[in-house]
């Protein structure tokens, strides 16, 4: 980090306030980034009706995970997505239908909206990304999540060299923070793209320092691409951290919360 930056105040993340939308669902209007928080805590009644709007491949999917708390979590953020999609379209939240691409990402099937979509879930908290006609990819982490005490083994295997030399420059005390933020940054991009963990993350580079703010800096396989994305950085709840990749100008953002039916 520079002298410079030192004077600079820094960037805080931006700290979300998520309204409940009225009567009204709101209009995804172009230009429009909306995205929406749930939380994965529902009553056992309000898990029966989400089960029922999944369709059989996403019931076996929640049948096969080991861990109930998981399988619940799955449960409700899968139909947390189809409601949300089912209202921009129309349609009840059981016809959404989706196609995946070939790293598992899930877009709208047979669909002219032109509704991009991705989300990211970590323990109770699920965050999903819509937008018309862009490619957007969403990652979420907890602050506290404890392998970051390797973190600068982590970064020097995971991240670009440069991230990596960031990250060590940096004092000690900032690093947890440095890294999840390239961490949230790095994937919410190669989600963006769909190639997930596939993508070498040591690549392209993004922007970690809280005097920087959120960017996607070089992508080595294209020198133009990273002039091409917006990342934002925010913070959807205390003890959470979140970034978003988005193709295009930088998007004027709405956050809405999601409630499941009583
Ligand atoms: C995508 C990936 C980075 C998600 O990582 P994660 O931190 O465990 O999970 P997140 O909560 O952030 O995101 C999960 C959501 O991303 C979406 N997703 C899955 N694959 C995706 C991909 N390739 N690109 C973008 N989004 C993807 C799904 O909606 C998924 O939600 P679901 O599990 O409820 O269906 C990781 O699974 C990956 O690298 N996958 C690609 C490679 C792979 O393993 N492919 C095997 C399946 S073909």
């Amino acid at each position: 980090m520079s002298a410079i930056q030192n004077l600079k105040p820094p960037i805080g993340l931006m700290a979300l306030s998520f309204q409940t939308p009225s009567s009204r669902f709101p209009a995804l209007g172009s230009g429009e980034l909306h995205l929406w928080k749930a939380s994965l805590s529902v009553t056992p009644h309000q898990q029966e009706r989400l089960f029922a709007t999944l369709n059989n491949e996403e019931r076996d999917r929640a049948d096969r995970f080991v861990i109930h708390l998981v399988r619940d979590r799955f449960i409700v953020a899968r139909a947390a997505l189809r409601d949300i999609l089912g209202k921009y379209l129309g349609r009840p939240a059981s016809e959404v239908h989706f196609a995946y691409g070939e790293h598992g990402k899930p877009e709208l099937a047979d669909d002219g909206s032109g509704i991009c979509f991705n989300l990211s879930h970590t323990r109770n908290v699920a965050i999903y990304g819509v937008i018309r006609h862009f490619r957007v990819g969403v990652d979420v982490e907890c602050l506290d999540r404890p392998t970051y005490t390797d973190r600068l083994k982590l970064a020097e295997r995971f991240f670009s060299a440069s991230e990596s030399r960031t990250l060590e420059s940096l004092p000690e005390d900032r690093q947890d923070a440095a890294f999840l933020r390239c961490w949230t940054r790095k994937e919410a991009f190669v989600k963006a793209i769909g190639e997930g963990l596939t993508c070498p993350l040591s690549e392209y580079d993004v922007t970690l320092t809280e005097y920087d703010p959120p960017a996607l800096t070089a992508t080595r396989w294209d020198p133009s691409e990273a002039g091409r994305w917006s990342l934002l950085g925010l913070k959807p709840e205390p003890g959470y951290i979140a970034a978003i990749a988005v193709e295009g100008p930088p998007p004027h953002l709405s956050t809405w919360q999601w409630h499941p039916e009583t």
